[in-house]
């Protein structure tokens, strides 16, 4: 892991067992975006590694390329050049559109900060749904993870009849029902009030602690970002060493 926190494993471990189990790793990533003969260098030559079991929060002003940088970590937008972009062990380079939305599938959550819900559907209709796009039936973990958030006794309501942060709740429990490895939250408490955000930053936490999954947050609050395990700064484009 790069970063603030420097060597977990303590001095004295032979060298084989100190290899980091990666989630995550890119290695001079760019990506720019045309804009008519201008082009803008959104994503610099980033380099970023994540151990699996990591929590990580993102900073940075509006504009730096937060966004854009967790859309190329989800695989929802390719980067324009990098010398490498892994996720749970694959090469994401020359992956076709196809096998790129099936390892998105199988491995990624996303909480976003406008929850994106399905509005037509019941709270409790768009985490099966989650489960459905990966053609797994539910054992229960439906119900389970509906508990787990605090929505049992409200999932039969469409998100137009919930809380914002009874949605983003929702919006979680969505995120989280097929157990992926790495969870990216791009924002998510940016639409809440305090007690919501600490709502949903303590189901990070719990997630985080009882399933090992990975979390990628962007936040502009310091308060949210202290609950991380480090904070990574970003400006124009570039990650802080
Ligand atoms: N699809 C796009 N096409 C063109 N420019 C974009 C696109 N997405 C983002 N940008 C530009 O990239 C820069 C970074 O945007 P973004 O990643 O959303 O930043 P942040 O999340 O840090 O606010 C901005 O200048 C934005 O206008
Ligand atoms: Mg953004």
């Amino acid at each position: 892991m790069s970063g603030e926190t420097g060597d977990r494993h303590g001095g004295g471990v032979d060298m084989e067992s100190c290899v980091a189990d990666l989630i995550l790793e890119t290695r001079n990533l760019s990506k720019d975006y045309r804009d008519g003969d201008a082009t803008a260098h959104v994503l610099r030559a980033v380099d970023l590694t994540i151990e699996r079991g990591d929590f990580v929060a993102v900073m940075g002003p509006s504009g730096c390329g937060k966004t854009t940088l967790l859309n190329v970590l989800g695989l929802m937008t390719p980067p324009t050049s990098a010398a490498s972009l892994r996720l749970n062990g694959e090469d994401c380079l020359d992956l076709s559109d196809a096998q790129r939305t099936r390892l998105r599938r199988r491995s990624i959550g996303f909480v976003f900060q406008r929850f994106n819900l399905l509005g037509t559907l019941s709270a409790r209709r768009n985490v099966e749904l989650a489960l459905h796009l990966r053609r797994e039936p539910s054992d229960g973990q439906v119900e389970r993870v509906l508990e787990q958030v605090g929505l049992s006794g409200c999932a039969h309501r469409k998100p137009g009849r919930l809380s914002i942060g009874e949605q983003q709740r929702a919006a979680i429990a969505r995120a989280v029902v097929c157990r992926p490895a790495l969870l990216l939250a791009d924002e998510p408490t940016g639409n809440l009030d305090s007690d919501n955000a600490t709502a949903v930053i303590d189901l990070f936490r719990h997630f985080h602690a009882t399933s090992n999954m990975t979390i990628v947050m962007i936040t502009h609050s310091l308060d949210c970002a202290r609950s991380a395990d480090r904070i990574l700064r970003m400006k124009d484009g570039r990650l802080d060493a």
